[in-house]
């Protein structure tokens, strides 16, 4: 009994696996340990025999993304990813750029990750290769009812030798249809960005139409759902306003980061932040909890020194809100990267600027959990020893060319 039993569901999984056109790569490496063999996707050095790739990805570039396999959600069975929320209802507080980056980090420690754009302007989704006019279905069509979450979502990648995230049916040769697209030219070199939710300005007058409906604080929560059984992560970013959209993002998250430029007209929004915060905690979610302040765009002067440092006292003293310790300074990389549809953990993978964020996910992971927790350490380890081999490296050459001058001399 027990044996036909068990011959059923291997039958089930065998059909299954047929309607969705074969075995999805996660399911392929679950199974053959020889397809674990990473292959390293962001080059450091590109020319000659020195040449080193950062991080271990699956070795099959092609990509499914977890919710619209069947078979996948069958192995995920009981799991349940951390849902944060990056808020401030102030412009320019970096939020975007501090999901799209965490929301690489993580994919690229190995953790499957799911974006939600809850921005109207849709840079997020811009982000990531996509252009917001040309997204059939969204996040808004989820919330209305007109479609599942699962037809909305979109795989992203970036292409190693640019650093620039691309639409998949983005051809080589935009005005011929056979032409080959980027994705079939870039194959397995091409570097895995997480799983998107994408958004589009249409949906910036949506604010009445989902008032509209009952419970229209929980939608998005109710949404996400299924999706907690299928990844690692949720990471979501939202707009300027403590509306419809920012709300709905408080109220399906586990946690929340906000992240602040030290100015003095910053602080004086976190007051309704904080109210907003607590409102969601008490009407539709209970486990809320503030991960951390992030502070940003932090500059070398004693202005952001001056209210910098009272307000973390008063934050983490009076009103028990931790501070993350490592603060983002300002930097034109950032902007480097957003203007070619990159992220700054790709675009200067060993650059300073990087590193801030990956020492951020260290911090936020020993808050927020989850299997990017057990990673982290030995990654942000190796990228510190590969940036001190590569400083050594550069010393002994100018030393040999100083030797070189001064015996020429
Ligand atoms: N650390 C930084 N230093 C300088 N500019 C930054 C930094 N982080 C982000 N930026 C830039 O600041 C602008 C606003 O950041 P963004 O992430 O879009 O903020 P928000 O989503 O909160 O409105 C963008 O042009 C971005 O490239
Ligand atoms: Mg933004």
């Amino acid at each position: 009994m027990r044996g036909r039993k068990f011959l059923a569901v291997v039958q089930e999984r065998y059909h299954a696996l047929r309607a969705h056109g074969g075995i999805p790569p996660a399911v392929r490496m679950w199974r053959n340990p020889a397809a674990m063999e990473p292959r390293r996707p962001i080059l450091v050095k590109k020319k000659g025999a020195g040449a080193r790739h950062l991080f271990a990805c699956a070795k099959d570039a092609a990509h499914e993304t977890p919710m619209q396999s069947a078979v996948h959600a069958i192995v995920q069975e009981g799991k349940r990813a951390v849902v944060c929320t990056l808020a401030n209802q102030k412009g320019g507080m970096t939020k975007t750029t501090s999901t799209v980056n965490i929301a690489t980090m993580l994919t690229l420690l190995g953790c499957r990750v799911l974006v939600v754009d809850c921005a109207p302007e849709a840079h997020t989704t811009f982000t990531f290769g996509y252009s917001p006019g040309d997204t059939r279905s969204t996040l808004f069509d989820v919330l209305e009812g007109t479609t599942p979450l699962k037809n909305v979502i979109l795989p992203t990648y970036c292409n190693p030798q640019t650093h620039a995230f691309f639409d998949p049916h983005e051809r080589l040769n935009e005005v011929d249809r056979t032409s080959m697209t980027l994705l079939e030219k870039l194959g397995a070199d091409v570097i895995n960005g997480p799983d998107l939710v994408p958004l589009n300005n249409l949906a910036s007058s949506s604010d009445i139409a989902l008032r509209r409906k009952m419970m229209w604080a929980t939608l998005l929560k109710n949404t996400l759902e299924p999706a907690r059984r299928v990844y690692d992560y949720i990471v979501i970013d939202t707009n300027p306003s403590l509306g419809v959209w920012t709300v709905n993002a408080l109220c399906a998250a586990d946690y929340v980061v906000i992240p602040m430029v030290p100015e003095q007209l910053a602080v004086l929004g976190i007051a309704d932040l904080l109210a907003s915060i607590r409102e969601a905690q008490a009407e539709a979610n209970r486990g809320l909890k503030i991960a951390g302040v992030l502070f940003t765009k932090v500059k070398n002067l004693l202005a952001h020194r001056d209210i910098m440092v009272p307000l973390r006292e008063q934050l983490s003293g009076e009103l028990h809100i931790n501070c993350f310790q490592t603060e983002i300074k300002e930097n034109t990389a950032f902007l480097n990267a957003a203007n070619k549809r990159s992220v700054v953990v790709i675009d200067e993978p060993l650059g300073d600027h990087a590193m801030a964020y990956w020492q951020l996910l260290a911090e936020l992971l020993a808050v927020i959990g989850g299997p990017g927790k057990v990673t982290i350490t030995g990654t942000v380890r190796g990228l510190e020893a590969e940036r001190q081999r590569i400083a050594e490296e550069k010393k002994v050459r100018r030393e040999s060319v100083q030797k070189e001058r001064s015996a020429s001399l």
